[in-house]
């Protein structure tokens, strides 16, 4: 394999691992989104965060793919649950992706407005530990759970039960879907989805 996305990676976010190397030269690892900028791989990271601090000061990490969504959850929450117990290996084979250029932006949702970085790091060396590993997509996991919703609710049809807020929640699912990944098939599938959905509704 010699591109990140005959590894899995897309152009809609896929949870990865991005280690990184502390002042004292122990490793740091986080859980964050990553996605294909043509030959390059993007990602977002949130300011301050150590990832974002050691990729500013040694200009170099590794994105390693997992499909354990426990470790990455895990990871990502360790001051709220018990941390994995990683361990890191040398990268004698790999020669980490140097990060080339990162600008900051301010992020708006829900939560106000945050400070974050789009980091573009140029590929150097793509390796499969196991071929069979593909990153988790969001926009697959919004489209899992719009599914269940949508069988859900022409079961609670047919029984005679109301659907409003099933409805509500099948087009905050879909729209998720949509937001993380516009042009992919899972967007495609999610969009028919909701659509045959309030068809049969409206029928
Ligand atoms: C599913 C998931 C995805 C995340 N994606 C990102 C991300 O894209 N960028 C980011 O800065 N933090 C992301 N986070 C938060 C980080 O995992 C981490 O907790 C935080 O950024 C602190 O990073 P640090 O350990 O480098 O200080 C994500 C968390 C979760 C649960």
């Amino acid at each position: 394999m010699s591109s990140p996305r005959e590894l899995g990676l897309k152009e809609s976010p896929g949870e990865v691992i991005l280690s990184t190397l502390n002042p004292d030269s122990s490793p740091h690892a986080a859980t964050v989104g990553a996605w294909l900028k043509g030959e390059e791989v993007e990602m977002r990271l949130f300011h301050p965060s150590t990832s974002l601090s050691n990729l500013r000061r040694v200009g170099e990490g590794v994105l390693n793919l997992t499909d354990d969504v426990n470790l990455l959850v895990r990871l990502a929450l360790k001051n709220l649950l018990p941390p994995p117990k990683l361990e890191f290996l040398p990268s004698s084979t790999v020669r980490v992706p140097r990060v080339k250029g990162m600008r900051g932006e301010e992020v708006e949702d829900e939560l106000g407005t945050s400070l974050a970085f789009r980091i573009t790091c140029e590929v150097r060396k793509v390796e499969a530990v196991d071929p069979h590993v593909k990153p988790l997509l969001r926009s697959e996991f919004f489209l899992l759970e719009a599914a269940v919703l949508a069988s859900r609710i022409l079961v609670a049809r047919k029984r005679g039960l109301k659907v409003g807020r099933m409805m509500e929640e099948l087009r905050r699912q879909v729209e998720g879907c949509l937001r993380l990944s516009p042009s992919s098939r899972e967007a495609e599938t999610a969009r028919e989805l909701l659509e045959a959905v309030e068809k049969r509704m409206s029928a």
